[in-house]
């Protein structure tokens, strides 16, 4: 199931599209595609950023891939008008994937795009988890003449279930976990801090918790000692882009969202980034890279996943660059070009 939503999204879901389409040809498998809208463009098309024709496809699919949603066609601030975001929150709720898992691994061919210094994160391998579909973003909102609330509530359930996911995600990797929360001020964190503590000490792993605050800062000064970082919605979103920029561009990270059923949603962690759209400059591979998440989750097909992986890093290797992570001497190519290259390198030998 393909949702292109807008900006980018269109330009760079036809690349991850040829890139599954490669992996088709090479391996023997044959992937159906619907499409359906969502964002600003189902606001255009039926006044709903998530109209039910989308929904009812949706729960006809094995897997979800989305581009991007959002622009400033759409942009208000006026509470009654429909915005492209809620279309996506919407999404996440009605499909009820609530753990978000967000890699975070520096491309060794990219160590010189970041802003930091190599030696900060050239062993950077983490991987944020971030609970999306409770806390502040979908708790009751008020807005009057002169003031505005936004509710974050969270049940032990909700809690419970996330962090779980992360014990899960953390024994197959380094087996370190820190649970990130502002304890210190908020009832909700105390809430999350005592679940985790409950169900992350005494077991195997290594466990921690870290305040929002002091984490943020920790990302920027060494985020090598990071293994799984689990945390809430809101957090989980800024941490996400901070740790981003670790590898140089957010048009590089993927991200999947899972819940107790399928199917699950793929997408990059970047937005639909309007000021460049349809001018053949964005940077497919996160969402490229997103469809080798989805071959290894959703279709069990590890070799498959590993393919686009290695074929993403043989044209990086080959000094191909979009814009966002040109450097000197290598050469800057459009989103076709390098959508096109990686698609080669999957179907050869
Ligand atoms: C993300 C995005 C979304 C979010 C927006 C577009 C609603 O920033 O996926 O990180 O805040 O969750
Ligand atoms: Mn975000």
């Amino acid at each position: 199931m393909l949702l292109p939503g807008d900006g980018i999204g269109p330009e760079i879901i036809k690349e991850a599209v040829g890139s599954l389409n490669a992996i088709g040809e090479k391996f023997g498998h044959s992937f159906d595609y619907e499409e359906a809208l969502i964002g600003g463009i189902a606001i255009d098309e039926t006044g709903n950023p998530l109209p039910e024709e989308t929904i009812g496809k949706i729960k006809q699919s094995d897997a979800v891939l989305l581009g991007a949603v959002g622009g400033p066609k759409w942009d208000t601030t006026d509470p009654d008008e429909p915005r492209p975001e809620q279309g996506l929150l919407d999404l996440r709720k009605e499909m009820a994937v609530f753990a978000n898992v967000r890699p975070v691994k520096a491309y060794k061919q990219l160590l010189n795009a970041s802003t930091l210094k190599e030696e900060v994160i050239k062993d950077v391998d983490l991987v944020i988890i971030r609970e999306l579909t409770g806390g502040i973003y979908f708790g009751e909102k008020n807005r009057k003449e002169a003031e505005a609330q936004d509710t974050c509530s969270y049940s032990i359930e909700e809690v419970d279930r996330v962090i779980k996911f992360a014990i899960d995600v953390a024994s197959k990797r380094r087996k370190k976990i820190t649970s990130v929360d502002k304890a210190n001020v908020l009832e909700t964190s105390r809430l999350w801090r005592e679940r985790a503590g409950k169900l992350l000490s005494g077991n195997e792993l290594e466990y921690e918790d870290m305040l929002v605050d002091n984490c943020a800062m920790q990302l920027i000064r060494n985020p090598a000692q990071f293994d799984v970082v689990v945390t809430e919605n809101m957090f989980g979103d800024i941490l996400s882009d901070e740790a981003a920029m670790l590898t140089g561009s957010i048009g590089m990270l993927s991200s999947g969202s899972f819940g107790d059923s399928k199917p699950a949603l793929f997408e990059p962690i970047h937005g639909s980034a309007p000021d460049i759209a349809g001018q053949d400059i964005a940077n497919p591979i996160a969402t490229i890279s997103s469809c080798a998440m989805m071959l290894r989750h959703s279709f069990l097909l590890e070799e498959e996943a590993k393919r686009i992986e290695s074929a993403i890093e043989a044209v990086l290797e080959k000094g191909y660059r979009t814009l966002d992570i040109m450097e000197n001497g290598k050469e800057q190519v459009g989103t076709k070009k390098i959508g096109g290259l990686i698609r080669d390198e999957i179907l050869e030998n």
